[in-house]
């Protein structure tokens, strides 16, 4: 049965065949053969970047903000990595417009199984027991419909919709979940 755990050398290798498979970190950023092959080439440095996260974050315009602290978790099955799922503790103000506290993304070859939405419940529990956050925000671009059934599957409540920060003409839909 798949798990939440810290990011570990156990599962980098399946880790390091998702990014070459597709599996991006960021949905603003795709992966490249030169980000991959950093993460390769130093998986100790890059593991030490996750459980240090930077302070700040350059934004896609170029501009340099704050990073809001975060849990990032893998999900995984053994050695084999699936996926992975953070959770904000505060939202700076674009990720009170867009992103929300809660990011995922599944590994393409494990989509369509449900993990996603199994990912979100795991951490939905997660932040209940360790963040003082009484609801959460998620947010889920219009072009998304798998993003959006995860979030209505996991009790998200309709918010509002709203403007991508970044790309022009991409709307989504604002969700909170309450935690108590
Ligand atoms: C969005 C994403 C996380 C979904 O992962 P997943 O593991 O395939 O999701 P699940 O299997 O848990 O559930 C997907 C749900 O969406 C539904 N779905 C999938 N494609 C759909 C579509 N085009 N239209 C409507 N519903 C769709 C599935 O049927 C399923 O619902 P069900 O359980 O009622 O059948 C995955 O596609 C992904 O990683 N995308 C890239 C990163 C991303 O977009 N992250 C979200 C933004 S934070």
């Amino acid at each position: 049965m798949p798990q939440l755990v810290r990011p570990d050398m156990a599962q980098m290798a399946s880790f390091i065949d998702a990014l070459h498979e597709g599996y991006s970190r960021d949905t603003l950023r795709e992966e490249t053969p030169e980000t991959i092959a950093a993460i390769a080439d130093a998986p100790q440095w890059y593991l030490r970047s996750l459980h240090n996260p930077p302070t700040t974050i350059v934004l896609p315009d170029g501009t340099l903000g704050p990073r809001a602290p975060e849990t990032h978790l893998w999900y995984v099955e053994g050695d084999e990595f699936l996926g992975s799922i953070s959770a904000r503790h505060s939202l700076t103000p674009v990720l009170e417009q867009w992103g929300g506290h809660i990011g995922y993304a599944v590994r393409p070859s494990a989509q369509g199984r449900g993990y996603a939405s199994a990912m979100l419940a795991l951490m939905l529990d997660h932040v209940r027991e360790h963040l003082p956050l009484d609801r959460v925000t998620l947010t889920a671009s219009l072009k998304n419909p798998a993003s959006i059934r995860v979030i209505e599957k996991n009790g998200g409540v309709f918010r509002d919709e709203v403007d991508h920060p970044w790309v022009p003409g991409d709307r989504g839909r604002r969700y909170w979940i309450a935690l108590c």
